[in-house]
């Protein structure tokens, strides 16, 4: 009976070595020491031994069994081990490689130059007032004292709406940010009928028109206006804000000059150069040798553009300013075509 339990645990452990696969384990478990084994066999029949032959053969059955279960284990050990390196070795991450680049989005060149605009004028007490881009004739034109007909309005072809309700109010995109200076007046003076507060305010924003489209015009474009109304504000107010605008926009040295313009909702009305940078003022292509860059329009409010806004204007003044983003990129950048604003190349768009 000893023999034959050698014999039991030798033919299962050398049947245990070969073995790779936990399946091949659980099955070597069953047959070596499941309940119908050879060695559990012996256990049951341990009760047909002689008593001198039992505990002998007993401890030795309980040997066999522990030497086997504790085979098992090693086993079982190994084998996860071996799975585990397999696994390190075939799923490895080659932290090496380069990754995936992921393309990085960035702002417009015209945004990033509204955000600076509306950074310098925040730094000087300005607020941004956002205005609609589809306008009332009334506002876009007529409360601006631009009559119907009137001469002023060709410089401004329109886009007009279809089906606008009123012949004498056509609906139309706006064709600069001007009516804004009346909706945000007229805000302010809706809730203080009586002792309107002050006003300091810039307008960005897109406005439309009926152009030939061409190097140098388009059909959509930006402006910012400004606004500044309150008591005694002078045209000096007018001059020493933009003149320090240009300087913080485009660099302390940067001299400005004023030039008498005309526009119907102002008065008086000028235009201002700033000295060209690219040439520091000796004349070269960009400012077509001159040597200053035209950069605004702007002038004190008209009275009747006050009244229209809900301003008294005896006791009101005012100025205001229209600028064109575009074009102080254009200049900066020293870009040739205006019509790469809107088009979304990204060639273009990439190099900002
Ligand atoms: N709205 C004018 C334009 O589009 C610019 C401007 C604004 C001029 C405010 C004076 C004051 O040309």
């Amino acid at each position: 009976m000893l023999a034959k339990l050698d014999q039991i645990e030798q033919d299962a452990l050398e049947a245990l070595a070969p073995l790779t696969t936990e399946e091949q384990l659980e099955a070597w478990r069953v047959a070596n020491l499941g309940r119908s084994s050879p060695l559990m066999v012996v256990f049951t029949h341990l009760g047909q031994l002689s008593k001198e032959e039992r505990p002998a053969i007993g401890r030795r059955a309980n040997e066999v069994k522990g030497e086997l279960e504790a085979a098992l284990n090693a086993k079982n050990e190994v084998l996860q081990s071996d799975a585990l390196q397999r696994a390190l070795e075939t799923e490895r991450l080659d932290v090496t490689l380069p990754g995936r680049e992921l393309p990085v989005g960035r702002l417009h060149i015209v945004t990033q130059t509204l955000r600076e605009i509306a950074r310098v004028f925040g730094d000087m007490g300005f607020q941004i007032y956002r205005s609609r881009d589809v306008e009332y004739d009334e506002y876009n034109f007529q409360l601006l004292n631009f009559p119907p007909n009137h001469p002023a309005r060709d410089m401004q072809d329109s886009f007009y709406i279809e089906g606008s309700v009123d012949p004498d109010n056509p609906i139309l995109l706006r064709t600069h940010t001007s009516p804004g200076q009346i909706h945000a007046m007229r805000e302010i003076t809706a809730q203080y009928p009586h002792d309107p507060p002050p006003i300091r305010i810039i307008l960005p924003g897109m406005c439309y028109r009926y152009e030939q489209i061409s190097a140098r015009s388009e059909v959509q474009f930006t402006q910012v206006e400004g606004l500044a109304v309150g008591h005694s504000i002078t045209f000096s107010d007018l001059k020493g804000t933009l003149s320090d605008f240009a300087r913080r926009m485009f660099g302390q040295s940067v001299r400005s000059r004023f030039r008498a313009s005309h526009f119907p909702f102002t008065e008086p009305s000028a235009e201002m150069d700033i000295e060209c940078f690219v040439c520091g003022g000796e004349g070269c292509s960009v400012c077509k040798q001159t040597g200053w860059l035209e950069l605004l329009g702007c002038g004190m409010v008209h009275p009747t553009v006050l009244l229209n806004g809900g301003y008294d204007p005896h006791k009101y003044t005012g100025y205001a300013f229209g600028m064109g983003p575009e074009r102080a990129a254009l200049l900066r950048h020293r870009i040739e075509d205006i019509r790469y604003f809107w088009s979304n190349d990204l060639r273009f768009l990439e190099q900002f």
